[in-house]
């Protein structure tokens, strides 16, 4: 077959669904795409999302749902910090997204009629999300994985599984390529583009464990900030209420599972041993449900994340006196568990050795999505009800030519974001979007008529960076930088923070690079290696680390998953305003400044979702409860 025609080419870089829909409509538009992908495109990380992705459809609608409710919820579910013409653009396409992954032959749960099948996600009062049982991101990767494939027999896709990207390459403020490393061979190269889309997630990996997969470090998105590009919302770090504590990594439990009607609890007395089969109703406290009777247990993350902490660190009612609840699906019977849940079900029978179906799990917050990531702009339309199809700004960065879709890109989920909406944003970016890096690429001279220059110096920059790596003689093991990296984010930047131990932070992670400046590397061979790949990310997590951190510091207030217990209320006044952090490369710090959001749409509300007041355990009162719990 012939390949795409003309002498313009695109980089996309992530194999997920952000970065294979880009590619997918790229390709549609007439250019020849390069796709870049540390592991097979078939494990990137969308492979693990589980619960569904959210649309209004023709049932939600007679249900009395919208396009507008949908839009109205999100922005609501993220306190108001997202720019609001890219959610409404988003909740406006999503449904044409659900009937496209149809006809792709997504295998979504249907109803005894045919229908899709909808179920209840967090921060819905409607049934809204589409589903393949609970492994929807599985099958929607898979779906895109498939068209990309014929694309790539076309001619109109070359695949760069098992490369690294290092940098973009800047020419005149412009990006014109990258520079990836094959991590079979170790070689390193440049490769021109006309347009690069960044795709490569997010950065759990800089809080050690989480439920991120072990590649998503945020070493991608750290290496366009240290090249210039803004990092906007760092300090908003979603900890999703259910992960299975685990010694390597936490194993989500979806949100799924509580929509299908599974309930948080933890007994009423305190160091109550008992099997909680044994426990009778009335002894068991349902804290999200009574505390949140209207959403019960599907209020929003960051809420039900923090009273989940809270029950467990400050009420001392964990299970067994230590940090988790039960999370119980007995009721519901093997059959529709099997049926709507198998994927999570088989997850927690492997890992943790019990069955839900009669015992009920134990599970614990785990770090998952960064709601923060590259900074990007759009055009909006002159209403503001969306955004301007094919427009050249629909998500670039500050650094022309350079675009961030999906998870690292900061737009559409605010202070927090609802669950699933994740797979649609992804695959919003690269559908709606990429037609806008098209007629970008389309315009310019194509980068294959360049000087090379620019592209050998980047070459030799990422040599040299790797040959100090490897000459390294100091004493310290990156891993274990590393490891104290994850446990000190996750101690001073998740859930609960303060200024004092935030600016402690600072400190640390200044301690840490100082150690990282003497490392040494156990395996130093030109084949695979692996440490050298860690070791090199781990430098570029302590930048988006501080950047994080930062940020944190500099909001002085709580909105969404940001909570301070110095500030602890919502300040519209200061800060409804992005977080907008430059690399400064004298200091390798940050400097941190605000940009305001973009609300014309939605006025601010207070954000409550109906919460009465804890007394002690199970005795409740209404109240309005100030933001942010
Ligand atoms: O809980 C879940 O199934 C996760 C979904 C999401 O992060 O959107």
């Amino acid at each position: 077959m012939a390949a795409a025609g003309g002498r313009h080419r695109v980089i996309v870089v992530g194999g997920g669904l952000a970065g294979l829909s880009a590619t997918l409509r790229i390709t549609e538009g007439g250019l020849p795409v390069d796709l870049f992908s540390i592991v097979p495109v078939k494990r990137s990380h969308s492979v693990c999302a589980q619960g569904g992705i959210n649309a209004c459809n023709e049932i939600a609608r007679q249900q009395g749902y919208s396009e507008h409710e949908h839009f109205d919820e999100t922005i609501y579910g993220g306190d108001f910090l997202a720019h609001q013409p890219p959610v409404h653009e988003m909740a406006h396409w999503a449904p044409r997204i659900i009937d496209l992954l149809d006809r792709m032959g997504v295998p979504f749960n249907r109803t005894s009629e045919g229908q899709r099948d909808l179920r209840l996600f967090g921060g819905s009062l409607y049934k809204r999300t589409h589903f393949a049982g609970a492994t929807t991101g599985q099958q929607l990767l898979y779906g895109f994985d498939e068209q990309v494939r014929r694309a790539e027999a076309e001619g109109k896709v070359t695949k760069y599984e098992h490369w690294e990207f290092l940098g973009p390459v800047v020419e005149d403020g412009r990006c014109v390529g990258i520079v990836a490393q094959d991590l079979r061979t170790m070689q390193i190269r440049s490769f021109r583009a006309d347009a690069v889309v960044m795709a490569t997630g997010g950065c759990g990996l800089v809080f050690g464990k989480s439920t991120n997969s072990v590649m998503c470090t945020g070493a991608a998105a750290s290496r366009c900030y240290q090249a210039g590009v803004h990092y906007a919302n760092g300090e908003f770090i979603q900890v999703h209420p259910t992960a299975i504590p685990g010694a390597d990594k936490l194993r989500l439990m979806s949100e799924s599972a509580r929509g299908e009607g599974g309930r948080v609890w933890v007994p009423r007395t305190k160091g109550d041993s008992r099997d909680p089969r044994r426990i009778p109703e009335a002894e068991r406290y349902y804290f999200l449900e009574e505390r949140y009777p209207k959403y019960g247990n599907i209020v929003p993350r960051d809420i039900a994340t923090r009273e989940i902490f809270s029950i467990c660190v400050h009420d001392g009612l964990g299970v067994g006196g230590g940090n988790m609840v039960y999370l119980d699906l007995t009721h519901l019977g093997r059959e529709y568990l099997e049926r709507k849940l198998g994927g999570i079900i088989e997850i927690y029978r492997k890992f943790v050795g019990d069955d839900p179906v009669d015992t009920p799990m134990k599970i614990f917050p785990g770090v998952h999505y960064s709601m923060g990531g590259l900074w990007t702009t759009y055009e909006a339309k002159s209403d503001l009800q969306g955004m301007v199809y094919g427009s050249p700004n629909s998500m670039t960065t500050n650094i022309e030519g350079l675009y961030a879709f999906g998870e690292v890109n900061y737009q559409y989920h605010g202070a927090n974001r609802l669950g699933a909406n994740a797979l649609l944003s992804c695959i919003f970016d690269g559908l709606f979007c990429g037609a806008g890096v098209v007629n970008y690429a389309r315009e310019r001279t194509p980068a294959i008529d360049a000087a090379s220059a620019p592209y050998e110096a980047a070459v030799r920059t990422q040599e040299a960076r790797m040959k100090a790596l490897l000459d390294a003689d100091g004493s310290e093991n990156p891993y274990a930088i590393g490891k104290e990296l994850g446990e000190e984010m996750t101690a001073a930047s998740t859930v609960v923070k303060s200024g004092p131990r935030l600016e402690q932070s600072l400190e640390t992670i200044a301690s840490f690079r100082e150690r990282y400046s003497r490392i040494r590397l156990s395996d130093t061979g030109m084949w695979t290696n692996q440490t050298l790949a860690y070791a090199r990310a781990v430098g570029d997590m302590l930048v988006v680390a501080e950047a994080i951190v930062r940020g944190g510091l500099e909001r002085r207030e709580s909105r969404g998953s940001h909570y301070r217990t110095d500030f602890t209320e919502r300040n519209d006044e200061q800060f409804l305003a992005t977080t907008v952090a430059t690399f400064d490369p004298a200091t390798g710090g940050s400097k941190i400044s605000f940009e305001k959001v973009e609300t014309a749409l939605v006025e601010p509300r207070k954000r409550t979702y109906g919460k009465v007041e804890a007394t002690s355990a199970g005795k409740e009162k209404a109240v309005a409860s100030p933001n942010p719990s």
